[in-house]
Formats: C-alpha cells, sequence, structure tokens
C-alpha cells in the first residue's frame, strides 16, 4: 500500500514513521515534507503547501497512492479530502463542511449545543459593544477567541478587560471579523483523539500539551510546546466519559445534517469540578500530542486509517497500545511565537541514541544553498523520548534537547514535570 501524507511539520514526521512501520506499507510519500522526513520517506512538492485540492489530487493519480493522511487543518477547511474522495481515492480527513467544526468556533458551538455537549458558556460577537456586554456578563478571567483558524494563536485569556477588548477589537477589524467570548473553564486540560468513519468512534490515548510559551503556563499562546502521554493523573472511566458524552454525539449530529466526520476528532478539554468541558474541537490530529501518542500505538496505522477512510472502523480490532510513557519537548526558534528567526544551522541530531528511545522529528527545518540543515520556521523541532516511567522519558528528552544546537532557540523546561511530580488533580 502506497500512503500520501499533506503537510509537514513534527505531526506529519511522526505520521510517516508510524505509517513506514505498517507491515502493508510499502512506500510513503509526504509532500511537501521537510529534511528530517526525506529520511524516511519520498517527498514531493505540493502547491500552497497542500492547500490547492486540484494538485493534491493530480499528485495523489500520479502516485498512485492507496490512501491520502491530510495533517494540517488549512487542506481541510480547503476541501481538500472532498476532492482526493470524489477522484476515488480513499483519503483520512474531513470533509469542508465537516471541518468547519475547527474552521468557525461559532459552527463548533452551535454542534454542541444541539448535541447536547458540554462546553463552556459562550457569546458570538461581531460588534465591541457586544464584546464589552459578554465580557461584563461573564465575569473574569476573560476568554477571547477568533473565529477563523489562527494557528493556535487566535484565543487570549486574561484578567484584564482592556486586553480582552483590543484583542477582540483586533479580531473584529478583520474582514468578516467575529469573535467568541467564552466562560473560563478551571482544571487541567487534556487531548482526547478520536479516529472517526463517519459513524464509528474509536480513541486514542490521552494526552496533555503546553501551550504557553513559558515556563509555568507564563507568555503567550504557540501552537504547542511540548506534550505527554499517557496520563496517569485522569479520572478512571474518563475517555469511555469523553466519547459517549461528547464525540459520539457530535458525531451523529454530523451524520444527521448529512455532513458526517470522517478523519481525527481532536476533543480539547478542561477537566473541571463539573466534569469535562470541550474547549475546541480540531479535525486533525494535534501537533505535538500526535508525537507522543503514535509513539505509543502499537496497532499499525495505516490500516487503522484506511479503515476509518472505508468507513469500516465498526470492524477494528481494539487498539494496542506500550506500557511506556512518551514525552516529546519543542525546539523552538529566537523570537517564537511572534516572529521566528530563520536560517540558524540546526546541529546535534547525529549524537541522538535514536527511535524508539529518543529522537528528533523535524518541524520548520530545510536546507541551505550548501545542503546544510537550517531552521526555517517558529517550531524547529519535536525531540521525542519514551520510558518505562514518566521520569525516565523526561530524563531522555531533556538529555536530548540539551545536545541540539541552534543558535537563540529556546523551550520549556518545565514540560511533564508536575506529572511527574504528582500534582495535577482534578478539581472537585
Ligand atoms: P483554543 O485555541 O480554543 O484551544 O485555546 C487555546 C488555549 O487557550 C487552550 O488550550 C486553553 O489553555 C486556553 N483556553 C481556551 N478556552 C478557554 C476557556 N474557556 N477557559 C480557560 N482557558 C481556555
Ligand atoms: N496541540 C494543539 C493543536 O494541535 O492545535
Amino acid at each position: 500500500m502506497k500512503v500520501l501524507v499533506i503537510g509537514s511539520g513534527a505531526r506529519e514526521h511522526a505520521l510517516v514513521r508510524a505509517l513506514a512501520l505498517d507491515p502493508v506499507v510499502d512506500a510513503v510519500i509526504a509532500a511537501p515534507g521537510n529534511p528530517g522526513i526525506a529520511e524516511v520517506a519520498l517527498v514531493e512538492p505540493v502547491a500552497a503547501g497542500g492547500s490547492d485540492p486540484d494538485d493534491v489530487v493530480r499528485l495523489a493519480t500520479r502516485l498512485a497512492a492507496d490512501l491520502v493522511v491530510v495533517g494540517p487543518e488549512a487542506p481541510l477547511v480547503a476541501g481538500v479530502a472532498d476532492v482526493v474522495r470524489a477522484a476515488g481515492i480513499p483519503c483520512f480527513g474531513p470533509s469542508a463542511a465537516a471541518a468547519r467544526l475547527e474552521g468557525s468556533k461559532a459552527f463548533a458551538k452551535e454542534v454542541m449545543s444541539a448535541a447536547d455537549v458540554p462546553t463552556g458558556m459562550a457569546h458570538v460577537c461581531s460588534r465591541t459593544e457586544e464584546v464589552e456586554e459578554a465580557l461584563d456578563a461573564l465575569g473574569a478571567p476573560h476568554v477571547v477567541k477568533e473565529d477563523g483558524l489562527a494557528a493556535g494563536k487566535g484565543v487570549v485569556v486574561t484578567d484584564d478587560r482592556d486586553t480582552a477588548l483590543e484583542h477582540a477589537r483586533a479580531c473584529l477589524d478583520k474582514p468578516n471579523g467575529r469573535v467568541v467570548v467564552e466562560e473560563y473553564l478551571d482544571g487541567p486540560e487534556a487531548s482526547l483523539f478520536c479516529v472517526c468513519d463517519g459513524e464509528t468512534v474509536v480513541p486514542l490515548s490521552l494526552a496533555q500539551d503546553f501551550k504557553r510559551v513559558g515556563d509555568g503556563d507564563t507568555g503567550p499562546n504557540t501552537g504547542g510546546m511540548g506534550a505527554y502521554c499517557p496520563l496517569d493523573w485522569a479520572p478512571e472511566g474518563l475517555v469511555d466519559d469523553v466519547v459517549a458524552r461528547i464525540a459520539q454525539p457530535v458525531v451523529d449530529e454530523m451524520a444527521r445534517r448529512g455532513t458526517p466526520f470522517a478523519g481525527v476528532l481532536y476533543v480539547g478539554l478542561a477537566l473541571t469540578a463539573r466534569g469535562p468541558r470541550v474547549i475546541e474541537f480540531n479535525v486533525r490530529f494535534g501537533d505535538p500530542e500526535t508525537q507522543v501518542v503514535l509513539a505509543r500505538l502499537r496497532t499499525p496505522l495505516a490500516q487503522l486509517l484506511l479503515a476509518a477512510a472505508e468507513g469500516r472502523l465498526a470492524e477494528a480490532e481494539p487498539l494496542r497500545w506500550s506500557e511506556e510513557h512518551a514525552v516529546t519537548v519543542v525546539v523552538a526558534s529566537e523570537g517564537y511565537p511572534g516572529t521566528p528567526r530563520t536560517g540558524d544551522a540546526v546541529g546535534g541530531l547525529d549524537a541522538l541514541p535514536g527511535a524508539p528511545e529518543v529522537y528528533a522529528l523535524h518541524a520548520g527545518t530545510g536546507t541551505d544553498d550548501d545542503g546544510l540543515l537550517v531552521s526555517s520556521g517558529g517550531r524547529v523541532l519535536s525531540v521525542v523520548a519514551t520510558g518505562t516511567s514518566l521520569a525516565e522519558a523526561r530524563d531522555r528528552v531533556y538529555a536530548a534537547v540539551g545536545t541540539v544546537e541552534l543558535a537563540g532557540s529556546h523551550h520549556r523546561r518545565d514540560i511533564a514535570a508536575a506529572a511527574e511530580r504528582g500534582e495535577v488533580t482534578v478539581p472537585v
């Protein structure tokens, strides 16, 4: 089987690695991929980073791909999965209509309300006066979210009303700008990826992501600075509960509307004293959680994703997992999540022990005119380690991050630290 993966981040590097390990897979091709992916798969150029549906179909047809797996949200929102499927090629990823669950926070709220899914109270606003009313009605801490796609950076959580209002104004000033003002949800966050085929929901393992740039959850939000799994502190039965009360009702509601959801429904949760509440939906694998979730998945990935693409998940075998813990730490460029500095030499990777214990997945890397590895984006590497305990996985990942050479880089030093100390608790 030949699999084409669309995307170029560390998530896609993790997907490519896992797909290539599936015994039924003969070839994995990534478009556009990155230099790290090129070490384990073929890479092909693609227009608009994979967001031009016709170009993706041309490529998939030329390669005679048996399955297309779409990594990022932008191609999904642009309808890549629709066009690939219409060409008769199985595609793992939702239609543009179903991808609105991520593409519009207002739409996601409306579906949740129709499906009676627990989430924070929210007001959708298109004028400053509405925002002011909503901020005063809900009180501090204030949560203001840009309605459309914003690469994880459209959300501001603050105690300061002026800061909240300023962010709302900046979003409203964009064409068709809308914001969602939401109730603050208190409690640890968790991500659950649910593989769906339009009807059946198969949950992967819970993971936790670290969205803020700085240690102790300080500074602005980013695309994600690190992650770990499993979550030993999670309440028993949480996964079943989230499937029963959130993922399955949403999948049923989308099917009822004639826009069935097939792909990954990424459920971003706050575990509050009143139970799990949805913070957000994404319609794809999360980055960096995928790096740790796939590090532990033992079920062959290509067969699972093909079963989802072909509507056969109900027949799938129960998933198998390694007993190990996995941690990933993102190494980011100077300036990220603002304007990142690029073009710096990336070194020290050859010294890493390698998979499955410790390995570097590439995200924003490229090659310079001499063919040397350089940084080309904000999140440059996602270093992954596994271990028999969370402490061992953390020791390994941080030892490896210490050997990576990238001028001006920064990373968080506290990924999975509170969990290792047993300090993550769900409020009661
Ligand atoms: P989102 O893009 O919706 O995932 O939001 C990014 C981050 O903002 C989340 O991971 C949370 O840390 C935070 N956040 C979003 N919504 C809320 C909320 N209602 N209450 C508390 N924190 C939130
Ligand atoms: N881990 C957050 C995201 O993928 O959006």
